[in-house]
């Protein structure tokens, strides 16, 4: 039987799970893929991490060395996150001829290139799918299962911190803090939640998947990113009252007039499949010329979910002839490509106006100025504060410099204040 053995970095919720999988599922993986699988070596300055696990002391590495050039390490799964010091250990992996496994998302977006180089130059492979989704295999289906297509879109629901927080905020009312709190307490939000609530994760998963999707390396600097923390209960219910639900989308399309990829909060109408995606749960939704829209929903976190897609890397790695490498062309390459930022969108626009005749006119009529047309529109008298009313209302798709001119004018003038704007998806 072949064995293959591991060198684990970083003994986390994903490299503690990959533990457990490797050593409690050994004889499936021996029956199913006639393959022995042990963990050799981890890399973990945390002792209670190591005795958690019942890690045995001549497993433990000392330092990076020791853990990749173990003669009995054929793969090295990376799981400490961040590019300081992952790169440097992933590169000495790499350099010493080992394949790697590594579910480091920040890593692969900002450094694929030079990782790429050095698994060529020394015949190892390099593996990320535990990169992005958690357990959802999207890059295999994208790098193997879509291949026949030209996609032309990729979006998703590729954060579960922030689908639990505005799902939570859905269901109970709740603010962005109190949900926030809520997801904390559960373990699903992070102590400093930024890069998860400002859409930096969303972003680098984006620039993996629509980097793969469009076989050209779609930067994460070029990505539009707004995160969710300005999100007020407000928008969340007048949206529901329309029929729409808030999600942070990650989308990028290819067009004629080049590349566009962002990641912010949107609007989903309530019968699109990513409305439905609840909680902490991700989904991805491809659109290609031949198989036309194809969604993938899964968990996109957690230990066992994504320890998932590192074993099955693992396995890919071990029962192939030669190491895969991805359909990424140059750098050079990705800054020929043009980026736009003037997208095309529908909008979710909440104004304070002045409740008097003639105000609905006036308001159309800026917009109009500016070629935004409005498709739906719910006015309420505010209580609470005599001689306003709040108008919602959504516009037809849109420019988003039309968008910005037209909130702009009507900010300044005496008889609206404009108090919040959110894209809608359709
Ligand atoms: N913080 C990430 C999320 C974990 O909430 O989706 C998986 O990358």
């Amino acid at each position: 039987m072949k064995k293959i053995g591991v060198a684990i970095l970083g003994l986390g919720v994903v490299g503690g799970g990959t533990y457990k999988l490797l050593t409690e599922k050994a004889d499936f993986y021996r029956k199913t893929q006639g393959l022995d699988l042990v963990v050799e070596s981890v890399l973990e300055s945390d002792p209670q991490r190591t005795a958690a696990l019942g890690i045995p002391s001549d497993k433990i590495a000392c330092n990076i060395a020791e853990a990749v050039l173990n003669p009995d390490v054929n793969v090295v799964v990376e799981c400490i996150g961040g590019t300081d010091p992952a790169k440097e250990y992933v590169l000495a992996a790499l350099h010493a001829g080992k394949t790697v496994v590594t579910s480091n998302k920040e890593l692969i977006a900002k450094e694929f290139f030079a990782l790429e180089h050095a698994a060529k130059s020394h015949n190892a492979g390099l593996y990320f799918e535990a990169s992005c989704v958690g357990g959802v295999p999207v890059i295999r289906a994208l790098t193997d299962g879509v291949q026949s297509n030209t996609i032309t879109s990729v979006k998703g629901i590729i954060n579960g911190t922030t689908n639990y927080i505005l799902t939570k905020m859905t269901e109970t009312g709740a603010t962005y803090e109190e949900a926030l709190e809520d997801a904390r307490k559960l373990g699903i939000a992070e102590a400093d939640p930024t890069a998860d609530v400002e859409g930096y994760d969303a972003a680098y998963k984006l620039s993996i998947l629509s980097s793969l999707a469009f076989h050209a390396k779609v930067p994460y600097t070029k990505i539009f990113r707004e995160g969710i923390t300005g999100i007020s209960a407000e928008d969340i219910a007048d949206g529901n009252a329309l029929g729409y639900r808030l999600k942070l989308l990650a989308i990028a399309k290819r067009t004629d007039a080049g590349i566009e990829a962002r990641v912010h909060p949107a609007f989903v109408r309530k019968d699109h499949p990513l409305a439905s995606v609840e909680g902490s749960y991700n989904a991805v939704f491809l659109t290609g010329d031949c198989v036309g829209d194809l969604m993938l929903y899964g968990r996109g976190a957690g230990e066992l979910p994504t320890a998932s897609a590192v074993v099955s890397d693992i396995i890919f790695a071990a029962t192939r002839g030669e190491h895969r490498y991805s359909h990424l062309k140059s750098g050079a390459h990705a800054e020929k490509e043009s980026f736009s930022d003037d997208f095309e969108s529908a909008f979710y626009l909440r104004l304070t106006v002045n409740d008097e005749p003639g105000v609905l006119a006036k308001i159309s009529s800026v917009l109009g100025k500016y070629g935004v047309s409005v498709e739906e529109l719910i006015q309420r008298a505010e209580r609470d504060r005599p001689g306003k009313a709040t108008l919602v209302l959504i516009t037809h798709k849109t420019h988003e410099l039309s968008v910005k001119k037209a909130v702009k004018k009507l900010s300044d003038s005496d008889h609206a204040s404009v108090d919040s704007v959110l894209r809608v998806e359709l």
